[in-house]
């Protein structure tokens, strides 16, 4: 914690009264009422940190089983090859890699019965040296071909199961009839004020009406009306630019604020479409929140621009008392802001995708979280609170494609890297999880603030914002907790944690908490003591926090979802095997595209193996609610 931010000065600058008794959480929790009246929510035995341990773990009385990993056939596909020599097409019709958030739907739609479902996820980017037998283009430029560009866009976006249920237990259907995978090439269309417009046309789509893909596919989101959205977050990593001449003033400067500049994985060499500066629109065709029906496995993607451009890392929706809806998302990136989507019309409360069209129409709101616990949702407006021609903007289009730009000019607070966002079902209360910053107080950059009260700010923190309305404008926001440890002003009432990322709230009540520290600083110095990447639940009242489970080494938790009952949760486990300083200091050997189980050879733990991600299903040995 900053030294001057006194947990004295966090209750002055917060809301006093509720986060004082958040505070104060700690001595509460030690009383054998507390523990009586909390129980009710939380009912398992707490698991200890994971150090290096190369498995997944959850509590005594529950099963975790592997369920859907990297490479397994969505349907009638090719079966996954440990040596990774599985072709582009074999890939298209597989599991992607780095599986994100995760969705479940009944079948038939609103059944009651969770018998069959869907089980629909975003698989959010690659790792070269495990993908491919060789490495990426990072790894060897001369050996990068056709093939692997390819099978690294096929090993992005979205996978579609099919669930049954059988002797009580959920199995993947194949074949299945809705078994589908939606990659970086998979053409879409493209909706709202900024579709056909200038921004969006290139030599391949001189209309600016149909986008080739989706990728950097983090978390997701499911409109009321029960169709699935996934949001593009870090589109910037594909995008190589080698020159900027002939690129316009207002070019240079968009491409600054949104970080177009490198390319992590080299796409542009076999497809010109990702070299920016052949292609400067290109760009502009990425970060932005992608609807569709699962449902209808020929249905096709289309980009919702009403709801903005920015690293979307999810989306989160609370329907207003009027009807209209109100869509919930955070720019995941440091000093980035948390924006509020409001629908023009009302819902009708029937299910269908027909509905889509509510998301081409309404206001990109984004947020101010003033010193004194109260906040403001700021409208991006083209010619309203200087999004003005003066100021460099020319339309709503320009507003949407520039979002970053807009908050910027209408005085939004810069946060410390916004993830989940996610609402409890009874009290509306949103909850937003800043996973750190640690250029917070940097010389030239934004010092700590009332919202993000920690300098240099390892840990990350949960935010609360509460609203009379969903269609309100203004809010009352509290810290809900800062992560960490005791040096650090951790509030956490229980097992601790750092870096809180996914967020999920279920049915009834629980906050389940999924973990992102990064790599380079897992399991070790200061973040020793939280072990590997972990889940944990979380009963919003209290604070009170138990660990459920931890993941194997050098993967991040994040996506979990329930089935209606509660009785079986699907988590996802991304990114095993992600070079973990510590642990390979520790064996002595690198990482490499010889060498892809370094760090971890999870789930399969085979010989010649490699890390895969994997989604996994936990229940409860007496068949019980999951966390109760
Ligand atoms: Fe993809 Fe910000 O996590
Ligand atoms: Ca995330
Ligand atoms: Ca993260």
């Amino acid at each position: 914690m900053n030294p001057k931010v006194s947990r004295r000065t966090i209750i002055k600058t917060g809301l006093g009264g509720v986060l004082a008794s958040m505070l104060n959480a700690p001595l509460l929790a030690k009383t054998a009422l507390s523990q009586s009246v909390h129980h009710a929510l939380l009912g398992f035995h707490a698991i200890p940190v994971a150090d290096l341990l190369d498995d997944i773990v959850v509590p005594e009385g529950y099963s975790a089983q592997i369920f859907y990993r990297w490479g397994d056939p969505v349907s009638d596909g090719a079966e996954f090859k440990m040596d990774a020599s599985n072709t582009a097409q074999e890939q298209l019709q597989q599991a992607g890699m780095h599986h994100d958030a995760l969705q479940f739907y009944s079948l038939p739609t609103l059944s009651n019965h969770f018998e069959r479902g869907l089980l629909v996820m975003n698989h959010e980017y690659i790792d070269p040296q495990v993908l491919h037998r060789d490495g990426g283009a990072l790894d060897s430029l001369s050996t990068y071909t056709v093939e692997k560009t390819l099978k690294e866009q096929y090993a992005h976006g979205v996978s579609v199961i099919e669930l049954k249920k059988e002797s009580g237990s959920w199995e993947i259907v194949r074949p299945s009839h809705y078994a589908r995978r939606i990659t970086a090439c998979t053409p879409m269309l493209v909706s709202g004020p900024v579709a056909g417009t200038h921004y969006i046309q290139t030599e391949a789509d001189p209309k600016g009406q149909e986008i080739l893909g989706t990728f950097n596919n983090c978390s997701n989101g499911k409109t009321p009306w029960g169709t699935y959205l996934t949001c593009e977050e870090n589109f910037h990593d594909y995008f190589h630019v080698s020159t900027k001449k002939n690129i316009s003033k207002k070019q240079k400067k968009s491409w600054k604020r949104y970080a177009i500049k490198h390319s992590y994985y080299g796409w542009h060499h076999h497809d010109e479409r990702f070299d920016a500066s052949q292609h400067p629109n290109e760009p502009n065709r990425f970060g932005w929140i992608v609807e569709f029906d699962p449902l209808d496995p020929e249905s096709q993607p289309i980009k919702r621009t009403a709801m903005g451009r920015y690293a979307h890392e999810n989306v989160a929706h609370k329907m207003a008392k009027d009807g209209r809806v109100a869509f919930y998302s955070g720019d995941d990136a440091k000093f980035e802001y948390v924006y509020k989507f409001i629908t023009k019309q009302q819902w009708d409360g029937t299910q269908g995708a027909q509905h889509g069209g509510l998301l081409n129409e309404g206001v990109l709101h984004v947020a101010r979280f003033n010193e004194t616990g109260k906040g403001m949702w700021l409208p991006l407006i083209y010619g309203q609170n200087g999004l003005t021609k003066e100021k460099g903007f020319e339309s709503q289009a320009d507003v949407l494609v520039h979002a970053r730009m807009a908050a910027d000019v209408v005085g939004a607070t810069p946060m410390d890297r916004p993830e989940w966002v996610t609402i409890h079902p009874e009290t509306a209360d949103v909850f937003i999880s800043m996973t750190n910053n640690s250029k917070r107080g940097d010389k030239g950059r934004p010092k700590y603030d009332a919202a993000n009260p920690r300098d240099d700010n390892h840990f990350g923190h949960i935010m609360k914002i509460t609203e009379n309305d969903a269609a309100s404008t203004t809010f009352d926001w509290t810290l809900f907790s800062l992560a960490g440890d005791e040096d650090s002003g951790s509030t956490i009432n229980g097992d601790s944690y750092a870096n809180p990322d996914g967020l999920m709230i279920d049915s009834r009540g629980v906050l389940w908490v999924q973990t992102d520290i990064s790599s380079s600083k897992l399991n070790t110095d200061k973040f020793a003591q939280f072990g590997n990447n972990q889940m944990l639940a979380v009963d919003p009242s209290s604070g009170e926090t138990r660990r459920f489970l931890t993941g194997p080494i050098g993967c991040e938790v994040t996506g979990v979802v329930m089935t209606p009952d509660l009785k079986t949760m699907w988590v996802n486990i991304q990114h095993p095997g992600e070079e973990v300083p510590a642990v390979m200091q520790a064996r002595g050997i690198e990482k490499s595209p010889s060498n892809p189980n370094a760090a971890s050879n999870w789930p399969d733990h085979q010989k010649q193996g490699r890390p895969r991600s994997a989604t996994v299903m936990i229940t409860k040995d007496d068949g019980g609610i999951i966390g109760a």
